[in-house]
């Protein structure tokens, strides 16, 4: 059976101070707590401080981005290896800013999405559409575009072991959180599409909703049958809130 998983995106904040308080924070609120995984991503030049301030805690260590290459003359940019050397095992791809920000294509995503496989690293797909999509009433098509480009260079078998998150842009920091029914159905949308290809990675994907995830909808979202945990952005940033969902993901029952 999948395991839930919440997985905060610090996006661009923090600092070494910042990082130290928070998971002080978070390990001893919860220090005891199980039945689900945990992730934080840090902005990648603090993944190393991160890792040591970890050492003892279950808390999963994950990065923000990667890219296509191994090594070479590509300034700026960070490999799935440097990022496995300093600890981090899960990678956020694809997210909305990124994908607005600095143009990446499906395409490209995909490739980020085999590199990551190539090195045992667990890609954390997001996808989701825009607002105009949502009204026009092309979340499933965009959702099936974003997922197929995976699965048309690597194989639907690339989702084993992966994980998605299905992050509507509208609700991104907007405080406005698709509704759980909203969301179920948009998950099970995208359990079905990957089912029709094979149903036993269907049923172990983890699939994540995120979109102003915070301490009071939690519980209702994570209640839903194919929502199974949260990808994290503001409320990931202040130890209480992201232990309560933490809280909140441990104790739902499905
Ligand atoms: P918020 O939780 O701040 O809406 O951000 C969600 C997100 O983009 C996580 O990747």
């Amino acid at each position: 059976m999948r395991k839930t998983l919440v997985m905060g995106n610090w996006k661009l904040n923090g600092s070494k101070a910042m990082a130290l308080d928070l998971v002080t924070g978070l390990s001893n609120q919860l220090a005891g707590v199980s039945g689900c995984d945990v992730a934080i991503a840090p902005p990648v030049v603090y993944l190393d401080y991160v890792q040591k301030l970890l050492a003892n805690s279950n808390i999963i260590l994950g990065a923000q981005n990667v890219d296509t290459h191994l090594s070479g003359a590509y300034t700026g940019d960070i490999s799935a290896e440097m990022l496995k050397e300093v600890g981090a095992t899960h990678v956020i791809i694809g997210h909305s800013e990124r994908r607005t920000y600095h143009k990446e294509s499906d395409k490209f995503i995909a490739e980020k999405f085999a590199v990551l496989k190539e090195n045992n690293l667990v890609p954390v797909l997001c996808i989701g559409e825009t607002e105009a999509e949502n009204e026009a009433g092309q979340t499933e098509a965009v959702c099936a575009k974003q997922i197929n480009a995976v699965i048309d260079l690597l194989g639907v078998q690339a989702f084993n072991n992966a994980v998605i998150a299905y992050e509507p842009i509208w609700a991104i920091g907007t405080g406005k959180s698709a509704t759980p029914a909203q969301a179920q159905a948009v998950h099970k949308f995208i359990r079905d599409h990957i089912a029709k290809l094979d149903a036993n990675v269907a049923k172990q994907v983890v699939i994540q909703y995120g979109g102003s995830v915070n301490d009071k909808n939690a519980a209702e979202l994570f209640a839903q049958p194919d929502i199974d945990g949260a990808l994290v952005g503001g409320a990931s940033l202040k130890a209480d809130a992201f232990a309560a969902i933490v809280k909140a993901a441990a104790h739902a029952k499905k």
